[in-house]
């Protein structure tokens, strides 16, 4: 393993257009902003990653929008991941990627310098909750195959539940059936590291023996003080990673804001859209 990588990740990038009015911030000056403080990381990245909820709205023009943005400022590859607000034929439109299915998840793996790095499409159509289904869990296994020797890293939107047993707040995270069902075939797979989104708020932890990094992103950050409601405030950070032989580090980016409230939503509308009834 080379003696050290660095990569950044941007995550809930929200990319849109003025006239939405469910974007609550500039999301495109944010991301400008952040790429300029990108500019000045040493050492230089050999990778981005960007963890989902690209866009706001899911329309291709959005992601044509992201592309133009990225492609002009990073000749690194970029590893995408679909959060929730985006949808499957909008990225892929956008993107410019064939598929036979403009529906199909986009699961992916690539490796660069010695690290595998396994991309799953937690997103579910129409819902805000994580899912998984039994067909990705075969292409996971398979992926995680293909390069058993090199250490693994994967980006995921929605972070796994982190708890013993399904949580009332489930629309966080992954399907809690199906996060233990990739606890179970992830153990033992030299996993550096877990690099999700969502929850807008840097978050670290250790599940099962592999570090879950979340980050903030570059939309809105979520007040964790409040639990009673989701209250979502100004604010943003990126994260510089570092890949040692010995593990992973990660650096967060806060980006200077005052904190003023921008929403909030009743839990209560949140859970209702949160899993499909059969998620299983
Ligand atoms: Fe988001």
């Amino acid at each position: 393993m080379r003696r050290e990588t660095t990569f950044i990740h941007l995550t809930d990038l929200h990319i849109g257009t003025p006239d939405d009015d469910h974007l609550y911030s500039d999301t495109t000056e944010t991301l400008l902003q952040v790429l300029d403080l990108v500019d000045t990381v040493t050492p230089k990245p050999q990778f981005f990653i960007a963890s989902g909820d690209l866009t706001n709205r899911g329309d291709a023009a959005s992601f044509r929008r992201l592309k133009e943005i990225l492609e002009a400022r990073i000749h690194v590859p970029v590893i995408y991941a679909l959060g929730n607000h985006d949808t499957r034929p909008g990225f892929y439109e956008g993107m410019g990627i064939a598929v036979e299915d403009q529906n199909a998840p986009y699961d992916h793996d690539t490796v660069i310098g010695d690290i595998h790095i396994i991309t799953l499409d937690s997103s579910t159509p129409g819902l805000i909750g994580g899912t998984i289904d039994p067909e990705q869990f075969d292409w996971l296994e398979a992926a995680l195959d293909r390069h058993p020797d090199l250490p693994k890293l994967i980006v995921v939107h929605h972070p796994p539940a982190l708890g013993e047993e399904a949580d009332v707040t489930h629309w966080r995270t992954i399907h809690f059936p199906q996060s233990e069902r990739l606890r179970d075939m992830l153990k033992g797979r030299n996993i550096i590291g877990i690099l999700s989104g969502h929850i807008h708020h840097d978050r670290v932890s250790v599940w099962h023996g592999i570090p879950v990094v979340v980050g903030t992103g570059q939309h809105a950050a979520t007040d964790i003080l409040r639990t009673d409601i989701l209250r979502m405030v100004r604010g943003a950070s990126f994260g510089i990673g570092t890949i040692r032989p010995s593990g992973l580090t990660m650096a967060f980016v806060p980006l200077p804001s005052d904190r003023a409230e921008l929403n909030t939503y009743p839990l209560e509308l949140l859970l209702a859209r949160a899993m499909p009834v059969a998620a299983e």
